[in-house]
């Protein structure tokens, strides 16, 4: 498995308040981003339960690329919890991120059937490659590496999606091919 590294605290300074401001649990952001809807489609297959606060996130990592400030009062607000509360949990966790997503993404599979199959050895030499670790953005913005849980597609695995294309019975070398023009972005 990747190594944890120590979080990078984000801000709830600078959120975009675009939540509306009716205490009503059918949700709608100002934006129009359909996503949001996704999310709002996923809280309430949850029942709007607290104790779903994870796996809500989980989606709406998915969906946005990461949790910014504006998504976390969002999902505060639908599960009627403290936004304190909500931003404690995505910051102890380090699955979750603050940080938008690079030029380059790269997400690799580490569900049951595309570990065994090699990809965490796989994540181990692109994380090596690209010089960033999983879960984090290179500083010049160019690479994320992330690992997901599983695809739903156990029988391509295993499976990584490069700039959102899926890549399935990927191989060490030739998933070392597909990343190696985007170079290397970390200390070596
Ligand atoms: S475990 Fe990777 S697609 Fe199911």
């Amino acid at each position: 498995m990747s190594a944890m590294l120590p979080r990078t605290r984000s801000s709830w300074g600078g959120a975009t308040a675009q939540v509306q401001q009716t205490p009503s649990r059918e949700t709608k952001h100002q934006s129009g981003d359909r996503r949001f809807e996704m999310l709002d489609a996923s809280m309430k297959r949850q029942k709007y339960a607290p104790d779903s606060l994870i796996e809500i996130m989980h989606t709406a990592q998915e969906l946005f690329g990461r949790l910014a400030p504006d998504i976390l009062h969002y999902v505060a607000r639908a599960l009627k919890l403290p936004p304190s509360r909500v931003y404690g949990v995505a910051t102890f966790y380090h699955l979750f991120s603050f940080t938008p997503p690079g030029r380059h993404t790269c997400v690799v599979c580490t569900g049951t059937a595309c570990y065994v199959k090699g990809a965490d050895a796989m994540l181990a030499r692109l994380e090596q490659s690209l010089g960033v670790v999983a879960g984090h953005t290179s500083d010049d913005g160019e690479v994320s590496v992330s690992v997901a849980r599983c695809l739903g597609a156990c029988g391509l695995a295993p499976i990584v999606v490069f700039d959102g294309q899926v890549a399935a019975h990927q191989t060490i070398d030739a998933a070392l091919a597909r990343v190696e023009p985007w170079g290397r972005h970390g200390p070596r």
